[in-house]
């Protein structure tokens, strides 16, 4: 077992985000290596909106907000790993404590407020990055003073595409005020036209950098709708499903349930996949969907492949189960595949939609 894992249960003593802090640290200083990489398994490579993922799960935005520990963050086997939220100014976020755990929940609830070290020192860490050392996509938002929000994601997108594997606008962070109302269809239409217009200035006319649209879990599926038309019209290439929730599920257990801020882990597994399925269905593939939510193991991931996810992402799993979860859902994903029969994740995207968006309306 890597020193890593050894570690988890003491890490598990500290302040959430004195242990998030140290978790940084000890990645920097290379602590946190998880053995060689072992060869990809080519049944777990997908290609998604031009891009060759060597395996579909990923990193979700949040862990490596300042683009400082993405370099062996990669060698934790995750298929790619997304840095951000960064905002064009650096931010402090809100007072703390601003994160809290919830163990017996296996979550987290969490009102950082977009706390970075800003957009020109996080593209100055990626700068000098080999593009063949793995996939980093770039979140970004905005300060929550912004007067100017559509031009401020414009903004930040500009400089940030030519470093970009991928884009990432994040209107569902929970804890910026007003910023969930930009998923409204005309205030959205008009930023995914500033934001792609500002893709386009800055990544140029050779390189094509997708830009994906991050959206929160509570939203009603005519939303849902309106938003893949919006994104469809605008040439976005994707969208991730999703952020934090607002809700607080009955089965909540932990004492830490009340606290205000997001609320990730196992219990958004169910709502967020719903969300996804409604996305899948209705882009009734004309862009691909990122799940998010709740995943934990190689059953949740393939959950969320069967409900619609061409690629998926976690976060709040990492901090129960330690860096060496990429590995073991990306094993437990490759038998599960053969003892199903099927020679690719591809074919199994998407197969459980109807059934989970049908549980939907229950
Ligand atoms: C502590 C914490 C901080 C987060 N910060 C961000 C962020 O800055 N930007 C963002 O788009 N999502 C952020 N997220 C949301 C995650 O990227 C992800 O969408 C969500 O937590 C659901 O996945 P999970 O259940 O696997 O954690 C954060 C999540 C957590 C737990």
């Amino acid at each position: 077992m890597p020193l890593a894992d050894l570690m988890m249960p003491l890490i598990r003593l500290v302040d959430p985000e004195r242990a998030h802090r140290l978790a940084i640290h000890a990645l920097k200083l290379g602590l946190v290596r998880d053995g060689p990489l072992a060869a990809a398994d080519p049944a777990l490579r997908m290609e998604v909106f031009g891009i060759d993922f060597p395996n579909p799960i990923g990193l979700a935005a949040g862990f490596d907000k300042s683009a400082e520990a993405w370099r062996p963050l990669l060698n934790l086997e995750c298929g790619f790993i997304e840095i951000g939220t960064l905002t064009p100014r650096p931010q402090a976020g809100n007072p703390r404590p601003r994160v809290f755990r919830l163990l017996e929940d296996q979550a987290v609830i969490n009102r950082y407020g977009f706390n970075n070290d800003g957009l020109d020192v996080g593209l100055r860490r990626l700068g000098d990055r080999d593009r063949n050392a793995g996939i980093v996509g770039i979140n970004v938002g905005i300060n929550k003073d912004s007067e100017n929000q559509a031009g401020d994601f414009a903004t930040a997108v500009e400089p940030a595409a030519p470093l970009a594997d991928y884009l990432t606008v994040n209107v569902s962070s929970p804890n910026t005020p007003g910023l969930r109302d930009l998923q409204a269809a005309d205030q959205l239409d008009k930023l995914l036209a500033a934001v792609i217009a500002a893709r386009d200035a800055g990544a140029g006319t050779d390189r094509h950098v997708p830009l994906l649209l991050k959206i929160a879990p509570d939203i009603s599926r005519d939303l849902v709708h309106e938003i893949v038309e919006i994104s469809i019209a605008n040439s976005v290439s994707g969208i991730i499903v999703a952020n934090t929730t607002l809700e607080r599920p009955d089965s909540l257990a932990s004492q830490n349930k009340d606290e205000a801020g997001g609320l990730s882990g196992a219990p958004l597994f169910d709502l967020s996949t719903k969300v996804l399925a409604w996305t899948y269905l209705a882009a009734a593939g004309r862009l691909p969907v990122i799940g998010a939510g709740g995943v934990d193991g190689p059953d949740s991931a393939y959950a969320k492949l069967r409900a619609g996810a061409s690629l998926v992402q976690l976060y709040t799993a990492l901090i129960y189960k330690g860096p060496g979860l990429f590995r073991a859902i990306n094993e437990g994903l490759a038998t599960r595949l053969r003892t199903d029969g099927h020679a690719t994740v591809q074919e199994i995207v998407g197969i459980d939609a109807e059934r989970w968006a049908d549980r939907a309306a229950d």
